[in-house]
C-alpha cells in the first residue's frame, strides 16, 4: 500500500488551498507556463504546449503510486478551480525521513502570499501525513523571490551550493534551506540532559 495518500479535502490556509491535480488543469498549466520565469527557476520545459502539460499529470499521477512525490495544485480557496500553481513534495529519502518541496506560481498569481501559504500547507501535510523529519527547500542565489518565500514560511538558510544543478541558463548556485518538524526543531531533550549533568 502507497503511503502517499492525498487528503480528500482541500488544504486550506486563508485565502489559498491545495487541492489534486485533474486532467481539465491542461489549459491552464499550459498557460502559466508560458512565462519565462518559470521555465528559468524549475525543470518546467520551453516550449510548453499542451503535450507538455499532459506528460506533466502523467508524471503527477504516477508519483503518487510510486511513492516519489505528493503533488498539489495551488488555487484559490474560494472556488478551488483556477489554477494559481504548483507545488510538490518530492526526492523522498524514505529511511531518512526527509523530502524537498518545490514550487511555482502564474505570475497573475504572485505577491498575494500564495507561495508561502502553500509551502507552509504542504510542509505541514509532509510532517504529520508522510511522517517526514525534514524537508529540503533549494532556491537559486539569483532568485530573491523564492528565498523570501522559504523564509516566510520558516525554513533556515543553511549553506549555499555552488554549481549545484543543471539548468535552462546554465549552473546556478543554490541557497539550501532547511525546514524541521516541529517535533525535532524543539532543543532535544538527550542534549539538555547531557548539558545538565555535565554542569551537575
Ligand atoms: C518564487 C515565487 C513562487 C514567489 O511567489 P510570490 O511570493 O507570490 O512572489 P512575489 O512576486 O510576491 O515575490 C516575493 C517577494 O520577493 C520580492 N522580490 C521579487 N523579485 C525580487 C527581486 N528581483 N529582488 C528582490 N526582491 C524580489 C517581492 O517584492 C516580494 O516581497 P514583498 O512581498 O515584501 O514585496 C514566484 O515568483 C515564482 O513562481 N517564480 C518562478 C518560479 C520559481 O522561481 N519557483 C521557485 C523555484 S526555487
Amino acid at each position: 500500500m502507497t503511503r502517499i495518500v492525498l487528503p480528500a479535502e482541500p488544504l486550506v490556509d486563508g485565502p489559498t488551498a491545495l487541492r489534486p491535480w485533474r486532467d481539465s488543469d491542461v489549459p491552464a498549466l499550459v498557460s502559466a507556463c508560458q512565462d519565462p520565469e518559470i521555465s528559468r527557476w524549475t525543470s518546467v520545459p520551453s516550449p510548453y504546449g499542451s503535450s507538455e502539460a499532459r506528460a506533466f499529470l502523467m508524471t503527477r499521477y504516477d508519483s503518487i503510486r510510486t511513492e516519489t512525490g505528493a503533488p498539489f495544485a495551488i488555487v484559490p480557496a474560494e472556488d478551488g478551480e483556477q489554477l494559481l500553481g504548483a507545488i510538490t513534495l518530492m526526492r523522498f529519502a524514505w529511511e531518512h525521513r526527509r523530502g524537498e518541496v518545490g514550487y511555482w506560481l502564474a505570475a497573475e498569481a504572485r505577491g498575494h502570499g500564495h507561495a508561502t501559504r502553500a509551502v507552509k500547507l504542504i510542509c505541514g501535510f509532509g510532517f504529520e501525513r508522510l511522517g517526514l523529519e525534514r524537508i529540503d527547500l533549494f532556491a537559486a542565489t539569483e532568485n530573491p523571490a523564492s528565498q523570501l518565500v522559504a523564509e516566510r514560511a520558516g525554513f533556515q538558510r543553511e549553506a549555499v551550493l555552488r554549481s549545484y544543478m543543471r539548468s535552462r541558463d546554465g549552473r546556478p548556485d543554490m541557497v539550501a534551506f532547511g525546514l524541521l518538524s516541529p517535533s525535532r526543531a524543539r532543543p532535544g531533550r538527550r542534549a539538555m540532559r547531557f548539558a545538565s549533568r555535565r554542569r551537575s
